[in-house]
């Protein structure tokens, strides 16, 4: 068994090195983290030259800086296993290669955080020279790497970055590290604070303060050696009260525009009054209530059921049952927001049948799809949609009077009377009823449907 004690990427390569070309074993090693160098015994001499590729040297100089027990083992396991098998670092499903890559994040995490949160204040030594210093405290052992933005941002400054593992020091264009002084030493405040606060105070927009968004970008450990912070609790008050004002007027313009279509549908030149008091067909008699379309009066995709299920029937509100739901889950795949879309039925009302309790949804005819038609195009020429997503053969006969299968339609492109491009998809409940060998395959045609619109939208 072999033990060696280190501190930083350079030492650990000094002794791994041998060890390597000797074939020492990772088991047969012992690594830990130490103020004093331990070289190994001269016993061990490299005996073979070694290749390990750059890849692999960046990922774990990357790993040296993860504060972490057991970073050095996985160097080590790593390497040593890299020797043995070249394409290890391809192989993501790899334990050691996924564990390496999370913390390599990780510490790049850190190294971004550092470039956006050291601030540094001036200070004056005893020649009367002006010198800046930052205090700051990462998660990782990052200073070394994340300095050398600093160095080529501010070249002709004399500068300091303290952290509780270290110092890093520039002067007359030179970089050194030192072991930090002692915090009670170092400096607190100085004149330009105030003027920094009131330049971000100055700068920073209250009213596009997103307050989670903020926390989650600048979480709360780096504020308190932000000449800023004092700032952000009254910033954030303010924004977390203007954050609760947009949202509701984003719900009372969605509103607005809800009504502003239904106002449009029974305003329409023929005097019917709108869907919710049509008659051009039966099956008006036995629904709870008509179903108009909901989403973005200026949506550039259009999605067009068939007809409102039991639950939308009751809710007045489309795709909020089970289909919904598969279509929700479809979208977020797909890479789409449902309040940034306009989606409706190809029939406004539910036709269904009784059985026992239940009330089971039933396919519209074709006349009472046509009959519906009327609805459906004032809201095309409503929105203006770029793209229509015919969701099923209800929809694709009501939008382009076509009866071919949805697997056919699916691989044509289909104009629409309005300009717009109809593209062709499996109904969600299609998903639903699908037998389960099958399902998987409909659900993923249905999200590369609504992927390839979304690419046509843009
Ligand atoms: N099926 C549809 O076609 N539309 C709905 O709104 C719900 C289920």
């Amino acid at each position: 068994m072999y033990s060696a004690c280190v501190q930083g990427f350079t030492q650990w390569r000094d002794v791994a090195r041998p060890l390597l070309s000797a074939g020492i074993a990772p088991e047969e090693m012992e690594w830990r983290l130490g103020q004093h160098f331990e070289p190994l015994a001269p016993s061990i001499a490299a005996s073979a030259a070694l290749r390990l590729s750059r890849q692999l040297m960046e990922l774990l100089e990357a790993l040296s800086c993860y504060r972490h027990d057991g970073r050095w083992d996985l160097m080590y396991r790593l390497a040593w296993r890299s020797l043995r098998q070249p394409r290890l670092l391809e192989d993501a499903a790899d334990p050691d290669v996924h564990r390496a890559v999370q913390m390599e994040s990780a510490v790049n995490r850190e190294v971004h955080k550092m470039h956006a949160f050291v601030r540094f204040r001036e200070m004056t030594d005893e020649h009367g020279e002006t010198k800046y210093f930052a205090w700051f405290e990462p998660t990782h052992d990052i200073l070394r790497r994340g300095v050398g933005f600093f160095c080529k941002r501010f070249p002709n400054m004399e500068w300091m970055i303290a952290t509780p593992g270290g110092t890093a020091l520039w002067q007359n264009g030179e970089l050194q590290f030192v072991e930090t002084p002692d915090k009670s030493t170092l400096p607190k405040a100085d004149a330009h604070e105030g003027l920094w606060r009131t330049y971000y105070r100055n700068i920073c927009n209250v009213s596009r303060i997103n307050p989670p968004a903020m926390r989650r970008e600048m979480p709360q450990r780096y504020w308190r050696n932000l000449p800023e912070s004092v700032e952000i609790q009254t910033l954030l008050r303010d924004g977390q009260a203007s954050f609760a004002q947009r949202q509701r007027e984003a719900m009372d313009l969605e509103l607005a525009k809800a009504r502003a279509m239904q106002r449009a549908l029974a305003d329409l030149p023929d005097h019917s009054g709108g869907p919710s008091a049509c008659r051009r067909c039966d099956i008006w008699r036995h629904a709870t209530q008509a179903v108009l379309g909901e989403g973005s009066t200026s949506a550039t995709i259009m999605l067009v059921g068939e007809q409102p299920g039991d639950e939308e029937d009751l809710r007045g509100r489309p795709f909020v049952g089970p289909a919904g739901r598969v279509l929700d889950s479809a979208l977020k795949t797909a890479g789409l927001e449902r309040s940034e879309l306009y989606i409706t039925n190809a029939v406004k009302h539910f036709k269904w049948q009784p059985r026992g309790k239940r009330r089971l949804h039933k396919r519209p005819d074709a006349s009472e799809v046509a009959a519906c038609n009327h609805w459906l195009d004032a809201e095309v020429s409503q929105v203006k949609p770029r793209i229509i997503v015919a969701l099923g053969a209800s929809a694709l006969r009501a939008l382009a009077g076509l009866t071919d299968s949805i697997e056919s339609a699916r691989q044509l492109q289909i104009p629409h009377a309005s300009g717009a491009q109809i593209v062709c998809t499996y109904h969600p409940s299609a998903i639903l009823r699908a037998d389960p060998s099958n399902a998987g395959q409909l659900s993923s045609h249905l999200v590369d449907d609504l992927r390839r619109a979304r690419e046509l939208a843009a």
